[in-house]
């Protein structure tokens, strides 16, 4: 259903104002709805991206988007927006009455911060847009809960550590086992699980792993990075990840852990186009997966990896690549490392960052894409320039996607 006329001349003329002042705007909405229900901060968000204001950009980007593209339809343009929200939203159980919520403390924050410039007609307009998206995602979410056969919301099940695996000095990958022996559920390759931990001090805190293994064979596995403390390009301190140094330090074989049921947007398609991976760092996780599902089924598709990592030593799962690629007819593995250490370059392993030009692409390729924005960004040009269409590009952003509104 597209906004009604009226609101939609509204939304046209407030746009700039809201725009300009969405930032702001989002930040004081979680302030006040964590305010109210401390529980969601605790218990359901990542305080992580909250201290560095990365779930307020991906909120306030994906509200900005929605409103310009109500303005300037692009139906599909809409979907990829929502599809990646409602995917996160169900793999992290969120309701529909709890959209409620969320409307009461972002409409409070509008008002805070444009004073009498909130007419009771702009509130009108507004609101009509907040729950013309928010029941787009509420039935994309009720969709994704049947097909998973679970209860709106009912997404948790424990599952127990059968092995622990170093992948890379920092990266360890977990097989996880139901706790009677039945085989867990399959998914679809590309997809993760969100984990959630209770931390030394009382918080429930959730996270979102690839899975990176096939996805038929009864159990799951997930690799985790130890995120370590950091200092950005601009001095800013990007903190050590809180959940994955925890299951680092803590999660061994026999424990159990709680994890959701598999969603995710990022999937692998059926068909006979040619396929491109393209990973940087722990990226590499969902390719593992899809590689795994590939050679397990006999697929016979032309499959090309390219992968980029600090070293040889920093590469998670190097060897399991290797492995996967040589069981596939039709795959190539390409990689580049930052620092090579002693070694010789050859064809296939080259120093510096990824540089797709000079490598055998075929212009149907459906290309797949995860790691940092600034190695996503610049792969999807270096693409494009080869003349691959957009709508065959995909991509998976590890933490809040604040590149969909920058991507279109
Ligand atoms: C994540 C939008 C309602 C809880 C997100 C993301 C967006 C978003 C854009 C980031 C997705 C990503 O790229 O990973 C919206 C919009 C809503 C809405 C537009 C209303 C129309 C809700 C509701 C809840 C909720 C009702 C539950 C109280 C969350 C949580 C995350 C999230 C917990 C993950 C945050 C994180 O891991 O940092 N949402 N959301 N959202 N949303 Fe919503």
């Amino acid at each position: 259903m597209p906004l009604s006329p009226e609101s939609k001349e509204v939304i046209a003329a407030t746009l700039p104002a809201v725009g300009a002042a969405i930032g702001d705007i989002t930040t004081l909405f979680y302030r006040k709805m964590f305010g109210a229900h401390p529980e969601l901060e605790r218990d359901l968000f990542n305080r992580g991206n909250q201290k560095q204001g990365e779930q307020q950009k991906a909120l306030a980007g994906s509200i900005a988007a929605f409103a310009t593209l109500q303005l300037d339809p692009d139906p599909a343009r809409v979907e990829t927006i929502l599809s990646r929200v409602a995917h996160k939203h169900a793999s992290l159980g969120v309701k529909a009455d709890e959209y409620w919520i969320v409307h009461k403390h972002l409409f409070e924050a509008i008002v805070e911060i444009l004073g009498e410039a909130v007419t009771p007609e702009v509130s009108k307009a507004w609101d009509e847009l907040y729950w013309l998206m928010a029941n787009t995602l509420i039935s994309m979410e009720s969709d994704l809960y049947k097909a998973a056969g679970v209860e709106p919301g009912d997404v948790w099940r424990t599952v127990r550590v059968a092995e622990r695996t170093h992948q890379s000095a920092d990266t360890v990958s977990f097989v996880l086992t139901s706790l009677d022996g039945s085989p867990l559920p399959t998914f679809r390759p590309g997809q993760y699980l969100s984990v959630g931990v209770k931390l030394p001090d009382g918080a429930r805190q959730i996270r979102q792993y690839s899975l990176s293994s096939a996805p038929t064979k009864g159990d799951w596995r997930i690799t985790v990075k130890r995120v370590r403390e950091t200092t950005g390009p601009d001095g800013t301190v990007i903190p050590a990840g809180e959940v994955s140094n925890f299951l680092y330090a803590n999660l061994f074989e026999g424990d159990e852990l709680q994890v959701t049921t598999p969603f995710g947007d990022l999937v692998l398609t059926d068909g006979e186009a040619p396929i491109l991976l393209a990973s940087a760092g722990i990226g590499c996780t969902p390719m593992i997966g899809i590689l795994d599902h590939l050679a397990g089924a006999g697929d016979d598709r032309p499959v090309s990896v390219v992968h980029a990592d600090r070293s040889v030593a920093d590469h998670a799962h190097r060897r399991e690549l290797e492995t996967l690629v040589e069981k596939l007819p039709q795959a190539q593995v390409f990689r580049w490392y930052e620092d090579l250490g002693a070694r010789e370059p050859l064809e296939t392993v080259r120093v510096g960052r990824a540089d797709i030009s000079d490598l055998p692409l075929d212009p149907n390729t459906q290309a797949y894409l995860c790691g940092p924005l600034p190695f996503m960004l610049s792969l999807r040009e270096a693409l494009i320039e080869r003349n691959v269409p957009a709508e065959n590009i995909h991509y998976e952003v590890f933490g809040p996607d604040s590149w969909a509104p920058a991507a279109s």
